[in-house]
């Protein structure tokens, strides 16, 4: 018995195998082509990102053959794409969650803020899907909207694989496009009305587990069933068995994501989070509060490849380990700005405390420290919002190998960080919704053994030394968001 699952993420798509062990029998990756037409826009080619998910799956169906139960997906979020529903060809190229195109466009809709916040959970910010579809009719008037279907990256996939039968999402992605109500739980008419979007061009919006159709477009996975659909974050949250409310996980990808199960409580956040809908340990859907980090790995590669202080990101660990503290340098990566829990769009990065005493081995120790801080701000909020103490943040995602990081992020967090042994969450996650569907796992319970802790960081920084340190963060901040 066997579950594959399709992470379309950023950067690229993974698709992996696995037993109901939970071990990993086939995994392929695909990179992901980047494309910034201009400054501060970010496109992807819907075509590519199918031609990454065939790819993946017959690869992986090379190196396990045997047979498959069901298929999940999981995805990047917000990300936008609109095609035509006769000829299945994409009206424009899709736009990706980070651009920010629509920026200007927000401010249209600015007097009606509060009324979105109500229902969406979402502040109104280029980030989300509404505004991307808004620009997307608006630059193709030639188009007739009564033609044209949309779709969040999940909704993409399930169309292609299901050969254009099925035009559905589920409710996790849906809850990041600013025109679903979170309460009501499905597509607001008045936020359609709002922005311009013709209802008969969104997916049907179902629950994360349940029938997506069967696959009929990739012969290696032919009648498979397509059994469970959820956003990246989400899924991760599950992957991480974060079931019970207060419950949390930090991804640490390109930029760092990090969530809190609420239960059953939608909890509007008065420090800067966003409210979201989420899965409790059955798959159904749950609320949860969510911080964004813009730039978290993302700043080794910039270190890499733009001042080009490191030949990997493996490399850093040892060079920050070199030294014994950060030497008074403070790096704040605000290179897009900052999200949460700052929120400002026109801030820009800074290093701070340079001296001539200051090396190459302390601006890579601040820059991994920064992706510590940031979280840390986050996690801080996340308990002034929801009154949940967490005792333990469990974490997943490339940058969760550099053990300093992790144990820096233990010691200003002040609650040990629990990493697991398959550090790819989001498609665990997928995998796990999909096999619970499909009969393969039956319970929570029988989850928590699929997702092993591997090593605990347990917090060993003295009380005075992380105050000292935090302050100095505040500090760069201040100083950040002053220039
Ligand atoms: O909200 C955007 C998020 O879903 C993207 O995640 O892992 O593809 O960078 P990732």
């Amino acid at each position: 018995m066997a579950i594959l699952s399709i992470d379309q993420g950023t950067t690229g798509t993974t698709c992996m195998i696995y037993d109901r062990t939970g071990a990993v029998l086939a995994r392929a990756y695909r990179e992901l082509t980047q494309h910034y037409p201009q400054a501060g826009w970010v496109e992807h080619d819907p075509e590519e990102i199918w031609r990454t998910v065939v790819e993946c799956v017959t690869e992986a169906r090379r190196a396990y053959a045997g047979p498959v139960e069901a298929v999940g997906i999981t995805n990047q979020r917000e990300t936008t794409v609109v095609w035509d529903r006769r000829s299945g060809q994409p009206v424009h190229r899709a736009i990706v969650w980070q651009c920010r195109r629509t920026a200007e466009l927000c401010n249209r809709y600015r007097a009606d803020e509060e009324a979105i916040r109500a229902k969406t959970g979402l502040p109104l910010d280029a980030y989300f899907s509404a505004t991307k579809i808004r620009w997307i009719l608006d630059v193709h008037p030639e188009a007739d909207p009564s033609n044209l279907l949309f779709g969040t990256i999940d909704t993409w996939l399930v169309w292609k694989l299901t050969g254009g039968r099925v035009h559905a999402t589920d409710l996790t992605n849906a809850s990041r496009t600013l025109l679903f109500d979170i309460h009501e739980r499905r597509w607001s008419s008045d936020l359609c009305e709002l922005f311009g979007v013709p209802e008969s061009m969104l997916p049907q919006a179902r629950p994360s587990m349940g029938g997506f159709g069967a696959v009929c477009a990739i012969p290696a996975l032919d009648g498979v069933p397509v059994a469970a659909v959820a956003g990246d974050q989400q899924a991760a949250l599950f992957g991480q068995c974060c079931f019970a409310p207060g419950s949390v996980k930090n991804t640490y990808g390109t930029g760092c994501f990090m969530m809190m199960n609420t239960g059953a409580e939608c909890v509007r956040s008065a420090h800067g989070l966003l409210t979201t809908l989420a899965l409790d340990g059955a798959g159904r859907a749950c609320y949860a509060v969510e911080g964004s980090v813009f730039i978290g790995g993302a700043v080794m590669q910039w270190l890499r490849d733009g001042l080009q202080l490191i030949r990997s990101a493996a490399e850093s660990e040892a060079i920050a380990r070199s030294v014994e503290s950060n030497g008074g340098v403070w790096l704040v990566p605000a290179f897009v700005g900052l999200g949460a829990p700052h929120w400002n769009m026109e801030t820009r990065g800074t290093i701070t405390g340079l001296t001539r005493g200051s090396s190459r081995a302390h601006i890579v120790r601040a820059a991994l420290e920064s992706i510590a801080y940031q979280s840390h701000d986050v996690f801080r909020a996340m308990v002034a919002d929801t009154g949940f103490t967490p005792q333990s943040l469990t974490v997943d995602g490339g940058a969760v190998s550099n053990a300093f990081l992790m144990q820096f992020q233990a010691d200003l967090l002040g609650v040990p960080v629990h990493r697991p042994r398959n550090i790819e969450s989001t498609s665990l996650g997928a995998a796990c919704l999909a096999g619970l569907e499909a009969g393969v796992w039956r319970s929570a319970d029988e989850l928590r053994t699929l997702n092993e802790v591997e090593r605990v960081f347990t917090p060993a920084m003295p009380e005075a030394e992380r105050a000292a340190l935090l302050a100095g963060w505040q500090k760069a901040l201040r100083q950040t968001l002053a220039s």
